[in-house]
């Protein structure tokens, strides 16, 4: 259904854009980093010393990889809380009244569930490098959350991987929203998130 393209809908401040597109950029990184470098540590087939096959590999490549997920997924964490304060203290600019409530209503949930994943997921996988003594990011220790303990470890790995295949469901049903509205629906829901020169 085509909209009047120039009714008036306010859009987010350039702050909650930027931090919104440095954190969606990080989690593209993210994500694919955190199955290539898991895949290369535990599954990827080589060879050892004796030139014995042996599963996985663990050189320097591997711990670079490992050290820079464990700092973006932190840097992830200290800008999703930023967005969050920002966010519960300065509000969201008003929904686009032409969307159908139900839809609107869908939608808050998809933004507050991904939010709530940005959250979890890191914590979690930092409690689970802190169980399995992993806790060091390019050499520089960092502080336990209590003492070690592998099947604490070992369940909460699990639980960070089931958290990040949940932020790419809730990242799919936003891109796809985002194209509904963009080329299928034609609001300005977009509008509201994207810079005014690309709009
Ligand atoms: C939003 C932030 C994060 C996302 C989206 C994310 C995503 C992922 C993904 C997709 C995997 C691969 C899962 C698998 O195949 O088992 C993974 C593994 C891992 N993540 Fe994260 N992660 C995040 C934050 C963190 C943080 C903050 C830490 C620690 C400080 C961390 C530590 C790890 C470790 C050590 C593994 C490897 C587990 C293994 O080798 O089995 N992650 N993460
Ligand atoms: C990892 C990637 C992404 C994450 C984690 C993410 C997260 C979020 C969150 C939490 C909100 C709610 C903002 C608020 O009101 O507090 C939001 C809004 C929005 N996002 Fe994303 N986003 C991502 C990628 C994208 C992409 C790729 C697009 C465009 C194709 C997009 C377009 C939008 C739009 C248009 C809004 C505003 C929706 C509205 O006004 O109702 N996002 N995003």
């Amino acid at each position: 259904m085509a909209q009047d393209p120039k009714y008036d809908l306010p859009t987010y401040t350039p702050i909650a854009r930027g931090l919104h597109w440095l954190i969606a950029l990080l989690i593209f990184i993210q994500l694919p980093l955190g199955f290539y470098m898991s895949y290369r540590g535990n599954e990827m087939p080589s060879v050892d010393e004796n030139g014995k096959p042996v599963i996985g590999v663990w050189d320097a490549l591997t711990g670079y990889l490992y050290s820079s997920h464990k700092l973006i997924g932190l840097t992830v964490l200290a800008l999703v809380v930023l967005r969050l304060l920002y966010r519960l203290t300065r509000g969201a600019p008003r929904s686009d009244p032409t969307v159908p409530p139900p839809l609107t209503g869908v939608s808050h949930l998809v933004h507050w569930g991904l939010y709530a994943l940005l959250i979890a997921v890191p914590v979690i996988g930092y409690a689970a490098i802190s169980w399995g003594n992993y806790l060091d990011i390019f050499g520089v220790h960092l502080p336990a959350v209590s003492e070690k303990n592998e099947d604490l470890s070992k369940q909460a790995f699990h639980w960070h991987e089931i958290g990040a295949l949940l932020i790419i469901g809730f990242v799919t049903l936003h891109i796809v929203a985002a194209i509904y509205h963009r080329f299928i629906r034609r609001d300005r829901v977009v509008e509201r998130m994207i810079p005014k020169r690309v709009a």
